[in-house]
């Protein structure tokens, strides 16, 4: 089994409520399936870039370019974390450049014959983990697009196992905030030991 941990943030992990919360949930994943491999991949710390024109053309002719070497080797896990911080509305955009080269035809999706498209991966399950400065009950809900965006797109690429945990209100009540983190962070381990 193969699992891959995706951090989207800048801030170091004990500045970060999403990222302390990614990896205590790995952190726990690895101590129920030492015999899982875990990667975890910082796109900060990996540099990761927009989708440039050379990434398309290769895509597009069919050579090996940048763009599928990313969506193969996403294609190769089975379970996947995502952990982000809310950024107006969305995820940060480090993680949305992530995703353009990740959604590739013929490898994470098809179109099939009646030009509908199909997602290629099967099998899989997902998990994102996030942190918001305020809360988004309905319905706000409709336009908190940072990990519906995620779900959907992973949905999009065959992903429908899909499971969310969120802490809120971080910047709205900072105080209260850090006092509820350890609870939290026992609800991320706990969801941890069933993924
Ligand atoms: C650039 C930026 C944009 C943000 N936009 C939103 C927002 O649209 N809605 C919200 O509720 N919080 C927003 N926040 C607050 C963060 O979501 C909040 O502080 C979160 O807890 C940060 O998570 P972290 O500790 O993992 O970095 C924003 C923060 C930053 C830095």
């Amino acid at each position: 089994m193969r699992v891959l941990c995706i951090l989207a943030n800048p801030k170091p992990v004990q500045e970060s409520y999403s990222k302390r919360a990614g990896m205590e949930f790995i952190k726990e994943y690895q101590t129920q399936n030492p015999n899982h491999e875990v990667v975890v991949m910082d796109l900060y710390e990996k540099g990761q870039e927009h989708l440039s024109y050379e990434a398309l053309y290769d895509a597009m002719n069919k050579r090996s370019g940048k763009m599928p070497d990313e969506a193969t080797e996403f294609a190769s896990f089975d379970k996947y974390i995502v952990a982000a911080p809310m950024w107006n509305l969305s995820v940060p955009s480090i993680l949305k450049s992530y995703i353009d080269h990740i959604v590739a035809k013929g490898i994470t999706f098809k179109y099939s014959s009646n030009g509908i498209p199909k997602g290629l991966l099967k099998n899989k399950k997902a998990i994102y983990i996030g942190s918001r400065g305020g809360a988004y009950p309905f319905p706000l809900s409709l336009i908190a697009w940072d990990e519906r965006y995620v779900r959907f797109i992973f949905r999009f690429m065959g992903i429908k196992d899909f499971e969310k945990v969120i802490f809120q209100n971080t910047d709205k009540d900072p105080v209260k905030a850090k006092d509820k983190f350890p609870e939290f962070l026992n609800k991320v381990k706990n969801l941890s030991k069933s993924f």
